[in-house]
Formats: C-alpha cells, sequence, structure tokens
C-alpha cells in the first residue's frame, strides 16, 4: 500500500518535473502543427528540438503513449515499417517523412528524445494533427444536368488546383467541381490535385457489363425456386435495378429491385426478362434472357375422327394432345386400363371397328419430367343394323301369321 502509493507520487513527480524542465531550454517545435494531405503522397513533419545539457541518447516519434512507460516508438510498429524516415540529427533537427500515407495513418505524431542526463527526457505537445483524404468524384444535379465535384474528407493545405480527366485523359484543370450537359453514360471521370497527378480519384461512370444470372443454373422445373439477380460494374453504386419481362407474349411489365424471385415458378412465366440498372451518372441494360420453364405434360386428352356416329366396319383415328415442355416424346394408349401394344405415336388406328372394339379408351403423354393420362373416351357403336332387320322380318313373320290367321278364319266360316 505504502509501496503503491510512493509509486504515483513518483509519477506525479517526473512529470512536473518535465513540465518544470519545458520551461527551462526544453523544447520541441513543430513548424506546421496541422496537415491535411492525399493518400498516397509523402508528408514532411518537419520538426526542431533543443534542450539545456547532455547528449541525445534515443529520439522516436509517437502516436499513442499506450500504458507502458515509454510511448510506442512508430519505428517499431509494422503498419509503417519501410515508409517512415527519419533524418533527424539526434542534435535539433527531429523531421519526420512519412511515404505512402494511408487513411488510417491519420493521427496526431509527436516527438520524444531522451538525453544521457538524469530525468533528461522530453516529448512536444500538442504534435503534429495529420489527415490523410483520398479523392472522391461526388455527383449531383439531375439527368440533364450533373456537376461532378472532387471532395476531400479534410481541407487540402494550400488551395490546390483540380484536374479532371475523361475516359484518362486530361480534359480540364481548374477548380473542384466539373459541369456539363453532355455527361454520356460510357464514359468515366476522375480529379486528380495538381502536383499528384499519379493520385488519381476513383472513377465514376454510369452502370456497365450489367448482367442476369439465374440460380439454380441449368434447367428450370415448374414449381421449383429460381432467382433472377441482376448485377453491374458501377461508381458511383447502382441506385435502382429495374425489371421488363414478357410473359407469354404479353406486354412489358416492370418490377423493381435487384432480383426476381419466383417462389414456385409457373408455366407462364415463360418469357423474355432483362434488367435495367441505374447510377447517378446514367443507365445501362442487360441481355434479354429467356426464361424456358420446364414442365410435364397437361390438359391430356383424346380426340375421335371422323366426329359423329361411328357404324361397325369403318375405321376410326384416335389423336392425343397435351400440353407440355419439352414437348410429347412418347404417347402410351389404352384400351380398357390394359396397354395398347402396338400403340405409342400420336394417333392410333382402328380399322373396321367391330363391337367388341367399343369401350373406354385413353392415352398418356411422356416426356422427360414425366406423363400425365387423359380421361377416358368412350367409343360404343350405337343401335345394331341388324336388329332393325331382325325386328322388319319380325313384322313380316306376324303380319304372313295374321294374314294366314285371317285367311283361314275366313275359310272356317
Ligand atoms: C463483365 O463481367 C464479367 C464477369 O464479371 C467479366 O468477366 C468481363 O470481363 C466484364 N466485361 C467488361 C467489359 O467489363
Ligand atoms: C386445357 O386445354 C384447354 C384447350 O386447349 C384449355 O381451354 C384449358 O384451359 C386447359 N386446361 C388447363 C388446366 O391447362
Ligand atoms: C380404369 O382404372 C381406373 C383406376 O385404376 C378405374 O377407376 C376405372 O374404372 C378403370 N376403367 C375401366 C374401364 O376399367
Ligand atoms: C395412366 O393410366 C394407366 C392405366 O390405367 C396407369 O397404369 C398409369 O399409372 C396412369 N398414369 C398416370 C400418370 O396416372
Ligand atoms: C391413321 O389414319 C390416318 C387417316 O386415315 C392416316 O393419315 C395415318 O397415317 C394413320 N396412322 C397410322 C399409324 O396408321
Amino acid at each position: 500500500m505504502s509501496l503503491r502509493t510512493a509509486g504515483s507520487v513518483l509519477v506525479v513527480f517526473l512529470w512536473s518535473v518535465t513540465v518544470v524542465l519545458g520551461q527551462n531550454g526544453w523544447r520541441v517545435t513543430y513548424t506546421t502543427q496541422s496537415i491535411c494531405t492525399l493518400k498516397g503522397s509523402t508528408v514532411e513533419l518537419t520538426c526542431s528540438f533543443r534542450y539545456p545539457r547532455g547528449k541525445v541518447t534515443t529520439t522516436f516519434w509517437f502516436t499513442e503513449w499506450g500504458t507502458g512507460v515509454e510511448p510506442k516508438d512508430l519505428g517499431q510498429d509494422p503498419e509503417y515499417a519501410g515508409r517512415l524516415e527519419y533524418h533527424g540529427d539526434k542534435k535539433k533537427d527531429c523531421t519526420l517523412k512519412i511515404t505512402d500515407l494511408r487513411e488510417r495513418d491519420s493521427a496526431t505524431y509527436k516527438f520524444r528524445f531522451i538525453t544521457d542526463q538524469t530525468r533528461g527526457k522530453y516529448y512536444g505537445h500538442p504534435g503534429v494533427t495529420l489527415s490523410v483524404t483520398g479523392l472522391q468524384v461526388k455527383v449531383t444535379g439531375g439527368h440533364q444536368d450533373k456537376t461532378l465535384t472532387c471532395i476531400t474528407t479534410c481541407t487540402l493545405t494550400d488551395n490546390p488546383t483540380y484536374i479532371w480527366y475523361k475516359n484518362g485523359h486530361k480534359v480540364k484543370e481548374d477548380t473542384s467541381s466539373l459541369d456539363s450537359d453532355s455527361f454520356s453514360d460510357a464514359d468515366s471521370y476522375s480529379c486528380a490535385v495538381k502536383g499528384h497527378e499519379d493520385l488519381l480519384s476513383p472513377a465514376v461512370y454510369g452502370p456497365r457489363n450489367t448482367s442476369v444470372s439465374v440460380s439454380p443454373s441449368g434447367e428450370i422445373v415448374e414449381g421449383s425456386s429460381v432467382t433472377l439477380t441482376c448485377s453491374s460494374d458501377a461508381n458511383p453504386p447502382v441506385q435502382s435495378y429495374t425489371w421488363w419481362y414478357k410473359k407469354n407474349g404479353g406486354d412489358y411489365q416492370s418490377m423493381t429491385g435487384p432480383q426476381h424471385v419466383f417462389n414456385q415458378i409457373q408455366s407462364s412465366d415463360t418469357g423474355e426478362y432483362y434488367c435495367v440498372s441505374q447510377n447517378e451518372m446514367g443507365t445501362d441494360r442487360s441481355r434479354t434472357i429467356n426464361m424456358d420453364v420446364k414442365y410435364a405434360p397437361k390438359n391430356t386428352s383424346v380426340s375421335v375422327s371422323p366426329s359423329g356416329e361411328i357404324v361397325e366396319g369403318s375405321s376410326v383415328t384416335l389423336t392425343c394432345s397435351s400440353d407440355a415442355n419439352p414437348p410429347v416424346d412418347k404417347y402410351t394408349w389404352y384400351f380398357q386400363n390394359e396397354t395398347f401394344l402396338n400403340g405409342c405415336g400420336q394417333m392410333y388406328n382402328i380399322s373396321n371397328f367391330r363391337s367388341e372394339d367399343s369401350g373406354h379408351y385413353h392415352c398418356e403423354a411422356w416426356n422427360g419430367r414425366g406423363s400425365r393420362n387423359s380421361t377416358a373416351l368412350m367409343i360404343i357403336i350405337p343401335g345394331k343394323q341388324t336388329s332393325v332387320l331382325t325386328a322388319a322380318v319380325g313384322i313380316i313373320v306376324v303380319v304372313l301369321v295374321l294374314i294366314l290367321c285371317f285367311s283361314g278364319f275366313m275359310w272356317f266360316r
């Protein structure tokens, strides 16, 4: 307990000594205390220091003190490996050069030095506040009348001149904004600061390479879940996606969103689809894709020809039709629920229809996806001609019998 108290007293004491020393010949002078500079560039933190007596043994720069007795030497930080050039002279120059600046180098940098004197340590307050910014092109305005502005996250020192590039070629050297009423969707624009022409902003351009992907890939089967996804290469990123589609020869309809999801795709969803993506710079459309929804035969039916009455001995053709994708590639014919051995075409011929051919007929249509039966069609030969003959004979016999009876009766009289 007493030891701990002694420790904190010592820390407080050292701190006050530092302050006192600072006022007695210990000093670090930073030429510029706040710097805003470009990502990728090199910065020099110009600095000088002095001390009353002794010999400097250690010098370094730091941004964080951390929990240690001494702050963390930037020279030991792997983040800065190969990017620090400390060209101080251990006497009075403490200038630090940082190359290939990154945005996360933004921090307050302070210089510390240690001499061979007892308690002869010092660091310069408040340090140099470094802000590292990238260049970015901001697009504002409407469809016809756009303005491009080259923006930074901090205000660049020295009021720089901006250079504008269109498709990589310099078009203007001026202020931070570019006005135009004739931007083309296909052009790309970027900006740079004069003197740092190699540090271009990312280019802005209208969407390009717009494409549609179908998931899952491969055959689209009715009832399955299918997702169409529209994607584009665009900067600024795509603002809106619009789907255009024409189902089964209908009119074009539209919907918005990057994805067109079919939870259970129907044969009626067959048609043409494309998407249009849009950002602040323009629009672009994908190629049209044909959605071809496959399904097993449905709506199978049997028709008979000739239509109308079927008489014994006539020839009858049965035709099976069905809606299927891919088209039906095989038909099976049934009579009274039993397979016809010789009927596997779309048409089934019965020449010389006889009374024992009367009954139920149905067909089964097949494609690679499955099969479907038609409802049964009943074919019978109506009222036989022979019975008419029998009736006529019967009538004649009755009439003859009556005549005979009548003549017999007359003769008896
Ligand atoms: C379009 O995108 C595809 C896939 O991402 C890529 O392979 C192709 O090079 C791109 N084409 C253009 C012109 O950018
Ligand atoms: C079956 O086909 C008929 C005529 O082609 C059509 O009117 C009917 O809507 C279809 N039924 C189904 C379920 O597809
Ligand atoms: C055919 O079979 C179905 C079901 O197996 C049955 O309902 C129908 O009555 C049968 N038809 C004939 C004519 O046997
Ligand atoms: C079609 O009918 C035949 C004969 O009745 C039967 O064996 C077959 O299973 C049926 N097919 C379907 C898909 O219902
Ligand atoms: C069935 O009859 C029709 C009409 O008489 C004929 O065009 C067709 O070729 C015949 N089909 C078979 C498989 O005999």
